[in-house]
């Protein structure tokens, strides 16, 4: 004890200014991380250099008590003086630790901020009532060549303005695959790549004179090509797409069970990260609803009202190069890599529309549900349009046979009734299946 005294005394001089320094350490720190959540952008301009000068300042008056001048006596001397006074000055140690905390907040805060406007952008006032809009059309990535110069050798040859429609196949559903190629050569869409999965299908489209590419044999996840379910190549097509996307090109992926009427390009948006087909049969269940749910043990508040909306179809949709997108591909396809095994058009709307949630941060992606009769399943197709007169007449861009097992003999009638005009094409083929 007397020791401590003793040191205290002789030292005191010492202690008073290291403690005057301290404290001015304190004040610039929390100065600089208020300046830095006051004023984002600068005090004195709006310039990129100016945001972060108050963080900049608060750092390095931490750094000058970590680090960056290491050898500098003044340092060493103020470094022994704040142990001195947090190991003895219970108060004082309380008050710093305080204060750390307050700045560790406020630089927190200000991360956060800070990552907000890389995001959107400069800021700027929102407009009159009525005519403000949110960003739903995100910036593509810089295009990145190496990922796959192979890959984008085709790319460049087969793309057209950045576009195009991509399928994966294996022999399994080559006959589907030889009907869509009857389809899409009929109208004449140039811009279509296989993704062969096996020798067969390569061959296929050679003979044919259809693009296509190959992955190289040795990766690991073709192993699950080859032999795979429909299932297992569902989700190798996630993992597949991300180098499209990453070598800057937008793709309109294509189950095989799809029938091409007209150029697709003509009729995508491209507003949004995501534009898919629904698998919903009317306005309600394709574009969304409010459904209400009853409890009458609540009396009053018996009803409680609910969003719905049939999923995305993932064997039909669209996507920009953007981060939000590879995001998708990204999630979806490390969910369908662990257990517990999913389907893959549940994980892709599930990772697509849940919000974020204690424990959970949610994709943020824009999406856009494509025209129910452009792009038609086979539920709208053979339950409502085909017993419609009117809509009988209109011409849809595609129609995907997802609904139906007896896939091969609906997409030969569909190109019988839409591109031949046969009338009664259709008629054999009862609503559902017939188990
Ligand atoms: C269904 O939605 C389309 C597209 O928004 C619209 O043009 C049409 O009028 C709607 N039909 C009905 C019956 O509400």
């Amino acid at each position: 004890m007397a020791g401590l005294v003793g040191r205290r005394d002789k030292n005191s001089a010492q202690s008073i200014r290291g403690l005057r320094i301290a404290v001015a350490i304190v004040i610039g720190i929390l100065f600089g991380g208020i300046f830095a959540s006051l004023y984002p952008h600068g005090l004195f301009s709006s310039n990129h250099a100016s945001q972060f000068q108050g963080r900049r300042l608060a750092k390095s008056i931490l750094q000058i008590g970590s680090t960056s001048c290491e050898s500098s006596e003044l340092v060493n001397m103020l470094k022994s003086d704040l142990a001195d006074l947090s190991t003895k000055n219970d108060d004082l140690k309380k008050q710093v630790r305080d204060l750390t905390n307050k700045l560790m907040a406020a630089e927190q805060k200000n991360g956060n901020a800070e990552k907000q406007v890389v995001v959107v952008g400069e800021p700027q006032k929102a407009g009159a009532f009525g005519t403000v809009k949110g960003i739903r059309t995100n910036p593509i990535v810089l295009a990145d060549d190496t990922v796959n110069p192979r890959l984008l050798k085709i790319l460049k040859k087969v793309a057209v303005k950045n576009e195009l429609i991509v399928v994966l196949a294996n022999s399994n559903v080559k006959s589907m695959l030889e009907a869509q190629v009857t389809s899409i050569k009929k109208i004449g869409i140039p811009n279509y790549l296989v993704v062969a999965l096996d020798n067969e299908i390569s061959g296929f489209c050679k003979e044919n004179d259809v693009p296509f590419y190959t992955r190289d044999p040795d990766e690991e996840i073709d192993s699950v090509a080859k032999t795979g379910s429909n299932h297992a190549v569902s989700g190798l097509k996630f993992r597949i797409l991300r180098e499209f996307l990453q070598l800057g090109y937008s793709v309109l992926l294509s189950d095989v069970d799809i029938v091409y009427l007209q150029n697709p390009f003509d009729h995508i948006y491209r507003d949004s990260d995501v534009e898919s087909m629904s698998d919903g049969h009317d306005n309600m269940t394709a574009y969304g609803y409010n459904d209400v749910s009853d409890d009458p043990s609540m009396g009053w508040a018996r009803y409680a009202h609910t969003m719905r909306i049939w999923v995305y179809n993932s064997g039909f949709f669209y996507l920009r190069p953007t981060l939000p997108a590879i995001e998708l591909l990204d999630r979806v396809a490390d969910r369908l890599s662990h257990p517990p095994p999913a389907w893959d058009q549940a994980v892709f709307n599930e990772e697509l529309f849940f919000p974020s949630y204690p424990g959970y941060i949610a994709l943020h992606a824009s999406k856009r549900t494509m025209d129910r009769y452009m792009f038609m399943n086979s539920k709208t197709l053979f339950k409502q349009v085909r017993k419609d007169g009117n809509l009988k007449k209109l011409k849809p861009v595609i129609v995907h046979l997802n609904y139906h097992p007896d896939k091969l003999p609906r997409m030969k009638a569909v190109m019988e009734f839409y591109f031949n005009g046969k009338q009664d094409a259709l008629e054999p083929f009862p609503d559902g299946s017939d188990w």
